[in-house]
């Protein structure tokens, strides 16, 4: 196992679209995993996605933290789900404003509108069918480990980047979500 180089913005491989996985059980796949969720082990973060470590295919790694969680129906805390070729349905339901951060935006954090709600599926390297209804943070994480596969980053999703910001600057001057809502 090896911890793996992390592609940032502006690296082209982010821009790509990752092809689809044709052996999700393939030993290639579960090397490519293990290096991946050691990588983020490492880093700390909360989800990885295959083209940040310079891989073009549809694999992604998450975990839900339970400090993010809402405590929600669907929104609670989730251990390590590993997703080969996911797919993602949005559900009935409003976007959501909420902050995210990316290993390969080092920094920064930015308010991203998301679905509130989704379904997703997506098959683990041991074969295995994941089918789950989510919403809040396991929803937002998985909407945005999934933009990987198809070349889009975050900031791309925003739609006021007067909320991209320096975490440091964040952490000195919290900004509130609801509150500019209500505005
Ligand atoms: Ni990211």
């Amino acid at each position: 196992m090896s911890i793996l180089k992390i592609a940032r913005m502006g690296h082209p491989i982010l821009r790509g679209v990752a092809a689809p996985v044709e052996d999700p059980t393939a030993p290639a796949v579960k090397r490519l995993v293990a290096d991946m969720i050691e990588t983020l082990d490492d880093i700390a973060g909360a989800g990885l996605a295959a083209p940040q470590v310079h891989v073009a295919q549809r694999v992604v790694i998450f975990r839900v933290p339970a400090e993010r969680v809402t405590g929600r129906p669907g929104d609670t805390a989730q251990e390590l789900t590993i997703l080969v070729n996911p797919v993602i349905e949005a559900l009935s339901g409003p976007m959501e404003l909420g902050w995210e951060g990316c290993l390969s935006v080092p920094g920064l954090r930015g308010a991203v509108p998301r679905h509130s709600r989704i379904r997703y599926r997506g098959t683990t390297p041991d074969g295995a069918e994941i089918e789950r209804e989510v919403e809040g943070f396991h929803a937002r994480v998985v909407q945005h480990e999934c933009d990987h596969l198809d070349g889009i980053l975050y900031p791309q999703r925003m739609t006021d980047h007067r909320l991209l910001v320096f975490v440091e600057e964040w952490q000195r001057h919290p900004i509130d979500l609801a509150a500019l809502a209500a505005e």
